[in-house]
């Protein structure tokens, strides 16, 4: 169905694999294309609670954009071409459901601005994370400027996005870049069982919360708090609010619906 990805569904887990493993899942415009539509088909499936993002082989997650197309790029296809993926990109970053990017090697330029758009990370202990985009004489376009800082802060930020050089799995998980370090052969069974604890969680608590802590990293404090409050309360309403606080008072497990 898709020529550059692979989409499956296992119960309320997700699962999208960009599926280039010969060109080191180096992402081309018509991944880009069919990511976003397989976001359409995530954010209308509500039986869905989490979207895990992988790449196919051993070797990388996405070794950046497909610098055959970057060869073509020109300042009107670089403003075009950096705006569609940010927009798809941020489309992940504002799904409803968490998202958890499994790095399973190389996450390079796009790469890891497709990584950082996504809400969790977990990275293979053989994975190496970088924005390499000055090296080849341009600058990140996906969100790395951006989103980079906002995870690790702008000291470390520009030293990556100045330098181009990627850092190891270790120095990532030091940095805050990563949540996790996993075996290599682990990697997807750690994600499954992350996605599993969240699937696990009330779904409004967990998308409002989600939201809120978004939020932090634009605008004022007073505007930040004023949002995170009004989705507390919007939590308050929820049944799964109700069934949470009953089954803490009456010492017992919580069956959550999700309403
Ligand atoms: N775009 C297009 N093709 C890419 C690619 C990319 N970003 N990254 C790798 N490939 C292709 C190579 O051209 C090669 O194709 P070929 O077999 O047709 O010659 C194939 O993937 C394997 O690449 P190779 O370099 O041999 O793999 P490696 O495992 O030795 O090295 C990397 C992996 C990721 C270190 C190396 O491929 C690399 O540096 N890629 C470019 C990274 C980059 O600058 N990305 C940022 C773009 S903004």
């Amino acid at each position: 169905m898709y020529e550059n990805i692979i989409f499956e569904i296992d119960g309320s887990i997700a699962t999208l694999i960009i599926n280039r493993p010969d060109k080191r899942n180096a992402v081309n415009n018509a991944t880009v294309e069919e990511i976003d539509q397989v976001l359409a088909q995530v954010e209308k499936n509500l039986e869905l609670r989490v979207l895990i993002l992988t790449g196919a082989g051993e070797k990388a997650f996405v070794a950046g954009a497909d610098i055959h197309e970057l060869d073509k790029r020109d300042t009107l296809l670089g403003r075009s071409e950096t705006r569609r993926r940010q927009e798809v990109y941020t489309r992940i970053e504002q799904l409803e459901i968490p998202s958890i990017a499994a790095i399973n090697g190389w996450a390079l330029g796009t790469g890891l601005e497709l990584a950082m758009a996504c809400t969790l990370r977990l990275a293979s202990s053989k994975a190496s994370l970088g924005q390499p985009e000055v090296k080849l004489g341009i600058t990140p376009g996906a969100g790395g400027t951006q989103r980079l800082p906002r995870l690790i802060g702008i000291g470390r930020a520009m030293e990556m996005i100045l330098t181009g050089d990627p850092v190891s799995a270790e120095q990532a998980l030091a940095m805050g870049l990563v949540n996790k370090i996993v075996a290599p052969d682990r990697l997807l069974s750690e994600a499954k069982k992350l996605a599993e604890t969240l699937a696990s969680r009330p779904r409004l608590a967990l998308q409002y919360a989600k939201e809120a802590v978004l939020r932090s990293s634009e605008g004022s404090l007073a505007e930040g708090l004023a949002h995170e409050s009004y989705l507390h309360a919007l939590s308050c309403g929820t049944q799964d609010k109700k069934e949470g606080v009953a089954s803490f008072l009456q010492k017992r497990d919580p069956k959550f619906t999700g309403r």
